[in-house]
């Protein structure tokens, strides 16, 4: 008896030895958050529900460069609405004509990262919505007063807060509604999201074959997944040498030195250049970059990235898997 039960507590062990090395070998962490199509709201906080009469007051401001110092840059004016709300530059140009060192993240489906921007500074739509007013390389306000102050003097302004808020124009009411109407900037039923929900002929041949070298051969899927295409965590891929410290920068904590905020996929063929300060050109260099295992870096490289000897069709073929990830934008978007 006693052997038989020692023997079968051996075999238990290995098949959870078994497993768990299988779970560790898998080319898909099962820790990453499942692929699955882009659910058709983000939260909304109750602190700051959602009204039609907010999303435009959000939506007005967004779009308005009486925000800005100099009365000239928008949100819109680097979150272009026809290149995906990303910025076609390879790093932003604000008030002045400062250059900040990065590249305009795309403000489509921004709602729905747990934190923003490349190295996850801000926690909230509404915190990060504040951030641009006073950057120095963006819209070059003194304070945020100023800029209260500002719009306190446009009559439609002083209405619309009224009425959308019960009150004046303050700092917090203008991150509420800009974000309010971030919050309607989701760009659901790719031709992805339709294969995902069922509809296998969404995606071509290619596509397909695309979509299959993403999660194997490709590696992709151990960063870009989730229903943002992105793990939400941050990485050392040696863009640029990594001579920007990323995440480092917020943290303090050493292994952080040039990682970045996974960027979520989705639109990615709109919004060129590419990675946290514009560097790649197009989607096929960003594919050769990977093929060669990513670039120098003077702190620890991510171990995940290894050259990964894919052809040159393979390659094409993964371009044309990040091409079907562009999403329906609403009506109500195409506002310039
Ligand atoms: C001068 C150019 C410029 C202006 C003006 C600007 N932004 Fe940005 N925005 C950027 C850059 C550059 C980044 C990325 C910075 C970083 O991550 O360090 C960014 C990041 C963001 C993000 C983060 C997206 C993500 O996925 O993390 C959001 C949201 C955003 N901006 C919204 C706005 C709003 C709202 C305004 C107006 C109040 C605005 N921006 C004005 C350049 C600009
Ligand atoms: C180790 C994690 C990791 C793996 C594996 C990975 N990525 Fe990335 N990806 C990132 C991070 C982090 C960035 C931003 C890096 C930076 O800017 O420094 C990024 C950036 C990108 C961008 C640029 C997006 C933009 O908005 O600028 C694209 C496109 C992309 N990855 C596609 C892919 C493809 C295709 C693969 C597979 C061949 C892949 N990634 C594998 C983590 C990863």
């Amino acid at each position: 008896m006693k052997t038989r039960s020692s023997l079968s507590f051996l075999k238990v062990l290995t098949i959870f030895t078994f497993l768990f090395s299988s779970l560790v070998f898998l080319p898909y962490s099962w820790a990453a958050g499942a692929l699955v199509p882009l659910p058709p709201n983000p939260d909304i906080p109750s602190g700051n529900l959602e009204t039609p009469q907010k999303v435009l007051l959000g939506k007005t401001l967004f779009f308005d460069p009486n925000l800005s110092a100099n009365g000239r840059i928008s949100c819109a004016s680097c979150h272009v609405p026809s290149r995906g709300y990303a910025d076609p530059r390879p790093v932003s140009i604000g008030v002045g004509g400062k250059h900040g060192t990065r590249n305009a993240s795309s403000a489509l489906n921004a709602a729905y990262f747990s934190r923003q921007f490349w190295d996850g500074r801000a926690g909230s739509l509404e915190e990060q919505a504040i951030g641009p007013l006073t950057n120095p390389v963006e819209m070059a306000n003194t304070s945020n007063r100023s800029v209260v102050r500002r719009l306190e003097k446009k009559a439609h302004y002083r209405r619309a807060f009224q009425e959308v808020f019960g009150g004046p124009v303050s700092i917090d009411r203008i991150a509420k509604a800009i974000a309010a109407y971030e919050r309607t900037l989701v760009t659901p039923m790719s031709a992805y999201d339709q294969f995902m929900m069922g509809n296998k002929s969404a995606l071509t041949p290619q596509e397909k074959r695309g979509f299959a070298l993403f999660k194997g051969k490709g590696r992709c899927v151990l960063c870009h997944n989730g229903a943002l295409l992105s793990d939400q965590g941050y990485h050392n891929l040696g863009v640029s040498g990594s001579k920007d410290v990323g995440r480092y920068a917020i943290s303090h904590d050493p292994v952080d030195k040039g990682r970045f905020r996974t960027p979520g996929l989705r639109n990615v063929a709109l919004t060129a250049p590419y990675m946290h300060d514009g560097s790649v050109k197009t989607l096929m260099d960003v594919v050769e970059f990977y093929n060669q295992g990513g670039g120098k870096s003077a702190y620890p490289k991510d171990a995940l990235l290894i050259p990964l000897h894919l052809s040159k069709s393979d390659e094409r073929d993964l371009v044309a898997f990040l091409n079907a990830l562009t999403g329906e934008t609403k009506h109500e978007m195409s506002m310039k």
